[in-house]
């Protein structure tokens, strides 16, 4: 079999950043996804695929998934880690995100950086020579997204004809899978109180990639609409990290938002339940839906491990 360095859609990765779903043309994503398949089929064939890499791993909010898949990740793949916290590098304040870029860039062969702004992880990686990948920003989780599409691929066989609900707030999680929705031709309908809408600039480019790969993204205001013969329902957190302070308003806000049995029932009666996680337990979703056999949320979790180590070896090795 072909090697994975030679495989067609990945060679132009190496180097590349990894910011948001948009740097990866459809191709590069299926091509990912092939590979992130192998590994988790073959994994030992890979145990060398970066001997002598590092990757700094830069965490200015809290991880469970993200920093153990990442760390586990590169180290499966014969490379090693370094995580960087707000009380090691105090990015921005205890020393600018350019120096940091500039001295990182000296020692690792690659940063994956979790932050609020996405222009911070943008400024890193227009300062650092070396790849950037987003693990997540206020504005996107690009690595969620992909691990879930390759989940639901997983488990449906492949995405014709299946129709995506997103029920809850157009955070971060909203945005990365739609624009994937997009690229890889899903229908996906997005149900969100109007004022908490994804961000316009991301539907107006998730609706003009759709036209080119036969997608269809909606938006409404009514769970109902969504969730309604979906094949697939998906929610996050009402109040992501950074926004505690507004979790009790919002509660209020999303409470006809809950994945609870009455909402989830007009489903296809074989569709997944998806979450990024952590989830809020009786918020967001209810433990009768989350811990039901359509629950995939475990799946998920695991296969952030696969689709990363695919992504590390794409930027890093190529
Ligand atoms: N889903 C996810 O990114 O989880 P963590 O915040 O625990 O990394
Ligand atoms: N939207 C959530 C996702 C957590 C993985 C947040 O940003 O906190």
């Amino acid at each position: 079999m072909k090697q994975p360095g030679k495989k067609p859609g990945l060679k132009n990765l190496r180097g590349r950043d990894f910011l948001s779903v948009e740097d990866f043309s459809p191709k590069e994503i299926k091509a990912v996804f092939a590979l992130a398949a192998d590994m988790k089929a073959r994994p030992k064939s890979y145990r060398k695929s970066l001997e002598g890499k590092f990757v700094a791993l830069i965490f200015e909010k809290p991880s469970l998934r993200t920093r153990t898949t990442f760390t586990v990740g590169v180290a499966q793949l014969g490379g090693g880690s370094i995580t960087l916290t707000p009380a090691d590098i105090n990015l921005g304040k205890r020393e600018s995100v350019y120096d940091v870029a500039k001295n990182l860039e000296r020692w690792v062969d690659g940063i994956m950086i979790r932050t609020f702004g996405h222009d911070i992880c943008t400024s890193m990686a227009e300062h650092a020579s070396i790849p950037v990948i987003n693990g997540l920003t206020d504005h996107e989780h690009p690595c969620q997204a992909l691990a879930d599409f390759f989940t639901i691929i997983e488990c449906k066989g492949n995405l014709a004809k299946l129709k995506v609900a997103y029920v809850g707030d157009g955070n971060n999680v909203a945005h990365s899978l739609v624009l994937t929705a997009a690229r890889l031709g899903a229908r996906m309908v997005l149900a969100t109180p109007a004022t908490f809408k994804p961000d316009a600039g991301v539907m107006e480019r998730s609706c003009a990639a759709a036209e080119e790969t036969g997608a269809a993204i909606a938006w409404t205001s009514d769970p109902a609409e969504a969730v309604r013969d979906a094949d697939v329902v998906y929610t996050d957190t009402w109040a992501s990290m950074g926004q505690e302070q507004e979790a009790e308003a919002r509660r209020k806000i999303f409470a006809p938002y809950q994945v609870n049995r009455e909402l989830f029932s007009m489903a296809d009666p074989g569709a997944l339940f998806m979450h990024c996680l952590p989830a809020h337990r009786n918020e967001e979703v209810t433990d009768e839906i989350i811990d039901s056999s359509n629950s995939v949320v475990f799946q998920e979790a695991e296969n952030r491990l696969h689709v990363q180590k695919a992504v590390m070896q794409a930027l890093m090795r190529g």
